[in-house]
């Protein structure tokens, strides 16, 4: 949520800041600014995508060595130009872009106005560097110790960058909960959000821990705690390529992302699965897997498509590893005092690594002695470094706000723990752990031969373009297919749509069903088979129209259904990785068709670091 940029250096700032908005772009679109030092401090903010700033700066005088921007996701205050990043301090010496909440806003404004300070927006950022400026008149000290002293007395989290017009070399950042990474070159600094604004100009990077300080001054880069102690920065290398986090020809990040699957997939198994030798490796659980081994309970906390991913590694733990496992929402876990023991085993999973429920959910079950595995993809990001063990997705840099490829990535490392875990417990033979590697192995292929039917799926999303509701129906392992599949519709359509374990259609959503209500009907060929094709035959009694994820070769779902799709055969707990596809691409097509800005839904954003 809200995307931040800057530059100190000897390059021209403002091409970099705007194409690493642009990067940026998927944390939040409804306003964007930018602040340099071109003759003076100067801030330039415009409601509206980062073109739209552009397009508004066209033609101006822009030099500066020195530079913030941002991109936001509104929380405090409608999006406005008035209510747009980089905001002044009261004397307009300082300026601030900042990614994150200040819970006590209120009240230090309050006392701000209280004392003649004049607010210019209805946002809380700009209360954070009016009080910044204020301690800094009061204290009379150095910008740098009126931010660490703001800092101890703020409530919330934040990623903030200052910049200020007493010293064109000189930024100042901090972080707690919102991720802040800086990239090092030579005698330049480029802090973002995430790496992906980096990436072209260095390969160096520090990620800004917590409650930690950045100074950069006179092409220097110190970090110091908020209790003023120095902690030298730790360059890391990054392992990011430019072309993964760039379109590559496809129309649309999503798009682009649909098809990586394959590879994806595949580097989600790299190094980890090797059926020949039936060897299954998960190093960064080798550690914990004691305490796995040992567990009653595991409890899965995550968000969104993250959770759905939950539900469907839920049934392939239960079954292969005989174990109990509970899928919670983060956010409702972390607020209804859960009942955590200290044998319990958490997995939190998450692509950003930044959920800010999820992290916060993270917390409660440490400090009640849980033992926590993370199942992220971005490297370095906030949950990975709160876990105990985790395994990354490998699944390359997911940009579509739509998550589609961290889904099928995640259920393939969630798949890899249950195996792993049910072959130390002895709860599967090792004919059967064998025969799940190689159709895992065989899924990156099959997934292959969903996506050459993409122009089939592209001519029945023509079809349903117009539908007011979408209905989708799976069993089982595919209940929380049925569910990832409503969620992409809703989320890029703008078309309502609900998943529901297909025996409960008949428990209220059959009221529904008319010859007006397409019904996406996970039925592959399974231990519900029957039973699937029962309900189908009551969706069609009532008019319903049918289109059916079926097994390959199947023909009496086809004769049946309006239009059926067709995915290879797998291992029963496999399929949802195939089923998922067709919907994937449903959606986007359906999205497309209606005009849709599949990348940017509005009102969403990729990584939700508020509550
Ligand atoms: C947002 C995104 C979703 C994502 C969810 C959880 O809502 O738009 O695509 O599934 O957050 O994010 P996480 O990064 O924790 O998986």
């Amino acid at each position: 949520m809200c995307g931040i940029v800057a530059y100190v250096g000897h390059r021209e700032a403002y091409p970099i800041i705007i194409k690493g908005l642009k990067r940026l772009e998927y944390r939040g679109y409804d306003s964007a600014g930018i602040a340099l030092m071109n003759g003076d401090l100067n801030v330039y903010k415009k409601k509206g995508k980062v073109a739209d700033l552009e397009q508004y700066l066209e033609g101006q005088k822009l030099n500066s060595t020195i530079g913030i921007g941002h991109t936001r996701w509104a929380t405090h205050g409608e999006p406005s130009d008035r209510n747009a990043h980089p905001h002044y301090s009261e004397n307009k010496n300082l300026a601030i872009i900042h990614n994150g909440i200040i819970e006590n806003y209120a009240s230090l404004k309050q006392d701000l106005e209280n004392r003649g300070h004049v607010f210019h927006s209805d946002t809380d950022s700009e209360v954070f560097i009016h009080f910044i400026e204020d301690i800094q008149q009061n204290a009379k000290c150095s910008l740098e110790e009126a931010v660490r002293l703001a800092l101890s007395k703020v409530v919330g989290a934040y990623a903030i960058v200052i910049i200020s017009r007493d010293n064109n070399n000189q930024l100042i950042a901090a972080r707690k909960g919102s991720p802040l990474v800086i990239g090092v070159g030579k005698d330049e600094f480029f802090l973002a959000s995430d790496a992906t604004p980096i990436i072209e100009y260095t390969n160096e990077v520090v990620y800004v821990n917590d409650l930690e300080i950045a100074i950069i001054r006179d092409n220097k880069l110190t970090i110091k705690t908020i209790e003023n102690t120095d902690n030298t920065p730790y360059i890391q290398k990054l392992d990011l390529e430019l072309e993964a986090i760039e379109k590559g020809g496809y129309d649309h990040f999503m798009l682009k992302e649909i098809f990586e699957q394959p590879k994806s997939i595949k580097d989600a198994m790299r190094g980890r699965i090797n059926s020949e030798n039936n060897h299954l490796v998960l190093g960064g659980l080798r550690d914990y897997m004691n305490r796995m081994l040992s567990t009653n309970r595991i409890v899965i906390i995550a968000c969104g498509t993250s959770w759905h991913a939950g539900l469907v590694a839920e049934y392939i733990f239960e079954e292969l590893a005989r174990v109990n496992v509970e899928v919670e929402y983060a956010s409702e876990f972390r607020y209804r005092n859960p009942v955590i023991n200290e044998g319990d085993v958490i997995i939190a999973i998450s692509q950003s690594g930044e959920t800010a429920d999820t992290l916060a959910a993270i917390e409660l079950a440490k400090s009640k002695g849980a033992i926590i595995f993370g199942v992220c993809n971005v490297v370095g990001s906030s949950i990975p470094r709160a876990t105990h063990a985790g395994a990354y997705l490998h699944a390359g840099p997911e940009i579509g706000v739509a998550s589609t490829k961290a889904f099928t990535a995640q259920v393939t490392v969630l798949t890899m723990m249950a195996l792993s875990l049910a072959q130390k417990k002895g709860t599967i033979t090792e004919s059967k752990f064998h025969e799940l590697l190689v159709d895992l192995e065989q899924i990156p292929t099959k997934v292959e031969q969903i996506l050459a039917q993409s122009e089939k799926i592209k001519y029945i999303s023509q079809e349903f373009k117009d539908a007011k509701n979408f209905l989708y129906l799976g069993r089982g392992v595919n209940f929380p297919v049925a569910l990832e599949g409503a969620l992409k519709l809703k989320e890029i359509s703008y078309i309502h749509a609900e998943g529901y374990p297909a025996a409960e259609m008949k428990h209220g959503p059959i009221a529904l069903i008319d010859e007006e209500m397409p019904v996406v009907v996970v039925a592959t060929k399974d231990n519900s088979y029957e039973k699937i094709v029962s309900n189908i035959q009551e969706v069609r009694a009532r008019k319903g129209k049918v289109i059916a994820i079926v097994t390959e070769g199947e023909t009496h779902i086809q004769k049946m259904s309006d239009f059926v799709i067709e995915i290879p055969a797998t291992h029963d707990l496999l399929v949802p990785l195939l089923a998922v596809i067709p919907l994937q691409l449903l959606s986007y097509y359906i999205a497309i068709y209606r005009g849709c800005n599949v990348d940017q839904p509005r009102n969403l954003a990729k990584s939700v670091t508020v509550e």
